[in-house]
């Protein structure tokens, strides 16, 4: 299951962890810092060539000897017909450029003895993309496939996300090390047998005497020094659900609790959460709202070269879910992306000077929500996780890869969609029944880009949905691709040596197995007056349940606000919850906005009897009674039809 990004506790405005950003005040509406929009001037479009990666062979036929000798006559196993990411999909570069890693799934695996009964079940591959073969004529080599238990004692899912390490003998994937000790994945002598699999086990009760699985961890990314990862957990504190971002430093333990279970531990925690922060949105005063702070939603992995982390932030314009970059060292804040459509992965390059983002922008799936742009984040605190939902159609994502440079969206610069070229017919590469999944990933030497798409299939299409459900047209009817971006003018840079990333960072708290997790408060009940920074004002009133355990209602009314002296703000805004449980609640919402200025003039409005929509950010079913339609400049941006 590809769980959504943007966790929000019902009750709670921050996504979990909450940082402050001590240079930074709330970012500047359509403009980054002043440093960054004079450094950079906008780069112009660059030829790009996209190309698949040949696939192993594939049968539906998941039964005893269902991969016959017609389908693979090397005997090397053939992989399952999916347009599931939970089953197939692409991860990183080996060091050599060449190399992809990928997880997949076997089948039709024969009987034990046959030699061919490895290939089966959940198996890190990787993939020649330069058009040679294996020495036994594959375009591919199972790493994991017959790997003994013996070698890997305590190891889980090989999926997803394999990023192979720099040294070239071992790819992190899941939450486990595929480890080919003194060889390269990709040479002969790099045989099951010499491969072990180590877990990477997180120690987070003060108690559990170093034996377990310990802690759930999910989102694991490698940082570019190669020692440190980033993860995120699901904090539950009573009906609530949070994600918290962690950076530890792996420890191998050869050894493991008796000798037979070496694995990877991870020493150095630290938890990024800033005890000082409020939130984005905390009371200043006795009734005026601030929204200078900065809540941290999920991590991302690393930016620059490892000077900073990427995470999906708490908005900062209304309904608008972005990207942001905070400083290891100092805990600045850079926002990412401005986009009105919503972004989670997200890779920077080798060097740091570029990103590949995968975003729904271009699809107009968010627009209705958050196109109409400068209105502060104030019902956020009830709508975000809901918001951030929307972006799916069920197992339907919406993403495209869009190439930007390390300063991100600015002005009118919202980067380059790599795969736009094509004419969109069934099967092109810019087939909008094709959407992307995570993560794309930068090559060595930074002149190209590996991602994977995933075919849409039904209840998202076909059936009564007006979008007719496409026939495959890749190899063996695959409904998952891996491709390959070449841009072409870039000249290849050698592998940068890159700064070591420090154990501990200095705005976090160092975590102890056990410790209890903070949350950030939510604002009390009451009124409150929300100064606009330029002028203007919004006057907002909080309401808690009945029990007073969370936030029911918000109400906003703009009076002129304007934070970023173009863009005034008027009208009223209220959104009631009913949580139905820790992850799905009605909304109850009610918009009659307007604003007008430079990023666009227009209304968000709901119909006279309000737009009701129903969520659960686990399962991204869009079902609304009542509209909420967003119009700029005349064009008018729809919700999206209830899921059938
Ligand atoms: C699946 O493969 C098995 C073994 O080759 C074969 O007996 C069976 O007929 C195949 N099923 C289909 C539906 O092709
Ligand atoms: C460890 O501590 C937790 C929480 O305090 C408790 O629920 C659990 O029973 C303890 N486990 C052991 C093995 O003592
Ligand atoms: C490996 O783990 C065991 C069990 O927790 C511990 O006793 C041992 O000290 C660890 N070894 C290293 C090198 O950390
Ligand atoms: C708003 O919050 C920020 C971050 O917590 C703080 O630095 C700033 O002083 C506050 N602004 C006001 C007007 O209190
Ligand atoms: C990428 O494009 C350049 C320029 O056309 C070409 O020289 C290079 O071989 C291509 N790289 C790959 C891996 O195809
Ligand atoms: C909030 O707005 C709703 C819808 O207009 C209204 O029914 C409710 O009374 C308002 N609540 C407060 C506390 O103003
Ligand atoms: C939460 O509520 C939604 C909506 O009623 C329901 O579809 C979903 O199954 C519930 N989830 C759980 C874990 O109970
Ligand atoms: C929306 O606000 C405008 C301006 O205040 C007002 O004229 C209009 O009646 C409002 N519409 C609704 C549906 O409340
Ligand atoms: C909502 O929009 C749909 C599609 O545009 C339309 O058919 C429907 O009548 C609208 N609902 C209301 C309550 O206006």
């Amino acid at each position: 299951m590809r769980i959504p990004t943007n966790i929000v506790a019902l009750s709670l405005p921050a996504l979990g962890g909450s940082i402050s950003i001590p240079q930074l005040e709330f970012p500047s509406l359509g403009k980054k810092s002043a440093a960054s929009t004079t450094i950079a001037p906008i780069p112009s479009p660059e030829p790009i060539e996209i190309y698949r990666v040949p696939p192993p062979p594939a049968t539906s036929n998941t039964s005893e000897n269902g991969c016959t000798t017609t389908l693979n006559p090397h005997g090397t196993g053939c992989i399952s017909i999916t347009t599931s990411g939970n089953v197939m999909g692409s991860g990183s570069f080996l060091p050599d450029g060449v190399h992809v890693t990928a997880y997949v799934t076997f089948v039709g695996a024969p009987a034990a003895p046959d030699p061919a009964t490895i290939y089966t079940g959940t198996q890190l591959i990787i993939l020649k993309t330069d058009g040679n073969l294996f020495p036994n004529g594959d375009s591919w080599k199972c790493i994991t496939c017959g790997v003994s238990a013996a070698n890997s004692v305590g190891s889980t899912a090989l999926t997803p996300y394999p990023q192979a390490f720099k040294d070239g003998s071992r790819v992190m994937v899941g939450t486990n090390i595929v480890d080919c000790g003194a060889h390269q994945l990709a040479s002969e002598d790099c045989t099951p047998d010499e491969v072990h699999i180590y877990p990477i086990r997180w120690s987070n009760t003060a108690n559990d005497s170093n034996t377990g699985a310990g802690g759930s961890i999910r989102e694991l990314r490698l940082a570019p020094d190669q020692v440190h990862i980033s993860f995120n957990a699901y904090i539950y504190s009573g009906t609530q659900l949070n994600e918290i971002g962690f950076t530890p430093r792996l420890k191998f333990n050869a050894t493991g609790t008796d000798g037979t279970n070496p694995r990877y531990e991870l020493t150095n925690v630290n938890l990024l959460f800033n005890p000082n922060n409020k939130g984005i949105i905390a009371a200043n005063g006795n009734h005026a709202v601030n929204t200078s702070g900065i809540s941290m939603g999920e991590l991302r992995g690393w930016a620059s070269q490892g000077e900073e982390l990427t995470y999906i932030g708490y908005p900062v314009e209304s309904c608008n879910i972005d990207a942001f970059a905070i400083s290891l060292d100092t805990g600045a804040v850079r926002r990412l992306t401005e986009h009105p459509e919503y972004v989670d992965p997200i890779d920077f390059s080798p060097d740091g000077r570029w990103q590949i983002i995968m975003d729904t922008r271009g699809t107009g799936r968010q627009m209705f929500l958050a196109g109409l742009r400068t209105i502060p984040p104030i019902i956020d605190m009830l709508v975000t996780g809901a918001v951030s939902s929307v972006r799916n159609n069920g197992a339907r994502r919406f993403f495209q890869p869009w190439l930007l440079d390390q300063y991100g969206d600015r002005g009118l610069y919202f980067g380059q969609q790599i795969n736009s070229e094509g004419d969109g017919l069934p099967g092109s590469v810019n087939d909008p029944n094709w959407n992307s999944g995570a993560d794309p990933r930068w090559s060595p030497d930074g002149t190209r880009i590996v991602y994977y798409q995933m075919l849409a299939s039904s209840p998202a299409c076909g059936g009564s949905i007006p979008l007719p459900c496409e026939t495959s047209t890749e190899p063996y009817g695959q409904g998952i691709r891996i491709i390959v971006a070449n841009l072409t003018s870039r000249t290849p840079i050698d592998p940068p040596s890159v700064p070591g990333i420090p154990d501990v960072i200095p705005w976090a708290i160092q975590y102890t197995p056990g410790m209890t997790i903070p949350s950030v408060q939510s604002l009390a009940a009451g009124s409150y007056v929300l100064q606009g920074r330029a002028s203007g004002s919004a006057a907002v009133t909080i309401t808690y349940d009945a029990s007073g355990s969370y936030i029911q209602t918000i109400n906003v009314t703009y009076y002129d606000l304007c934070d970023n002296g173009v863009n005034t703000v008027m009208g009223f805004e209220s959104v009631s919850v009913t949580p139905y449980n820790a992850t799905a609640s009605l909304y109850n919402w009610y918009s009659n906005i307007t604003s007008t200025g430079a990023h666009g003039s227009g209304t968000k409005v709901t119909t006279p009897g309000g737009f009701h929509l129903t969520i659960d950010y686990m399962t991204n079913l869009f079902y609304a009674e009542g509209n909420l339609t967003t119009t700029i400049d005349g064009v008018s941006y729809y919700q999206p039809l209830n899921f059938a």
